[in-house]
């Protein structure tokens, strides 16, 4: 019998990608979101690459009765929870909108698999837990700072509840995945990112600017301490993010962890500046993205990139795709959504 896996937030820009990953790893999957950040096309289009029926449950992971109800409804021994709100702007406006959130969620799935005999969940953390590292690139040894948003303090928050779960409940496990910048889209480009509004994020961005959608794409500061001047991050394609949830489940399933609580870097090993994604963008596509450099973002972090010999060697996953041709998946998404030949 094939395993199945629950999946929160499963319509969203990362849970459609690892959704297809998990059916093509020969997993079941179930999906559970409340739609609130993401549109039911999305799973159409996950049902459009894999060919697979997908159950889809709208519910919202704080509703303990509905969650109660799904968890009856399928047998699932593995849950991955994205469902979250992730603006970190958002989140300095409105902190109780994410603690309540982002908390009450993981609480109740956890209370749940308790209850319920649920073992394994994969958590989707954030390299955000790192704040600015005195030492790069990071390592999981690397030492956690204090959170500079409320959306960073629920990462670590949640981090610790799993932690602190599985301790105590010996036939439990957790892996958190600790992101970098997940960015580009199925090679299908039947999925992608679907950002609301003006994108707060530099690739939908790039791409809305290349598209004619926006004028001029602002680059947020050209005098960090970086080779050029602006501020350096770790671009980790989402198909090879999604691979590592497939890869994190698999070890929990067939008994590889080496403690209950687990953590990895997710990210390339790769620091690239703003500045250098925009010539590879422009270089991956050839379209010219019109830009200007302005301040610095408040709150924005200089530079960090991962190290990942640890998630390398433990879980035997690397990322593999080349930033041209996650960069082009991302601008085939962009036409694909704006209808551009
Ligand atoms: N940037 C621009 N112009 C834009 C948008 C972004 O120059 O229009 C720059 C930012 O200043 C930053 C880089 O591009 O230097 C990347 O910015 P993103 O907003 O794409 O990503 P962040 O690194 O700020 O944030 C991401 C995730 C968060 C997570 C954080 C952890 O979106 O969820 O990484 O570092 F918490």
């Amino acid at each position: 019998m094939k395993e199945c896996v629950l999946v929160t937030g499963g319509a969203g820009y990362i849970g459609t990608h690892t959704t297809v990953e998990l059916i093509e790893a020969g997993y079941d999957v179930v999906v559970v979101d409340n739609l609130s950040n993401s549109e039911l096309a999305a799973v159409e289009g996950v049902r459009k690459i894999t060919g697979a029926e997908i159950p889809f449950e709208q519910a919202d992971c704080t509703d303990k009765e509905a969650m109660s109800r799904i968890f009856d409804r399928y047998k699932f021994n593995s849950i991955i929870h994205f469902a979250a709100s992730k603006a970190v702007g958002e989140s300095v406006q409105k902190p109780l909108l994410y603690y309540r959130n982002n908390l009450d969620s993981l609480l109740t799935i956890l209370e749940l698999m308790r209850d319920k005999g649920v073992r394994n969940i994969v958590f989707s953390s954030s390299c955000t837990v790192y704040g600015q590292p005195k030492v790069l690139p990071v390592t999981e040894q690397t030492p956690r700072q204090p959170a500079t948003s409320p959306y960073g303090n629920t990462k670590q928050i949640c981090e610790d509840i799993i932690r602190d779960t599985v301790s105590a409940h010996n036939e439990m496990y957790g892996i958190a995945l600790r992101y970098f910048n997940p960015i580009g889209a199925h090679p299908s480009a039947l999925i992608g990112e679907l950002p609301k509004g003006v994108p707060g994020n530099l690739v939908p961005f790039i791409t809305q600017t290349a598209a004619g959608i926006r004028e001029c794409l602002s680059i947020f500061g050209d005098d960090y301490d970086t080779p050029d001047g602006s501020a350096v991050r770790d671009y980790i394609d989402v198909v090879d993010l999604a691979r590592a949830h497939v890869v994190a489940v698999g070890r929990m399933i067939q008994g590889k962890s080496r403690s209950n609580y687990e953590f990895f870097n997710v990210g390339t090993g790769q620091g690239r500046s703003v500045l250098e994604l925009v010539a590879a963008f422009e270089k991956a596509t050839g379209v010219k993205v019109p830009h200007k450099i302005v301040g610095r973002r408040a709150g924005d972090i200089e530079k960090i990139w991962a190290d990942t010999s640890f998630a390398n060697q433990e879980l035997g996953w690397k990322a593999t795709r080349s930033i041209e041709d996650t960069l082009a998946s991302a601008w085939a998404w962009e036409k694909h959504l704006r209808n551009i030949k």
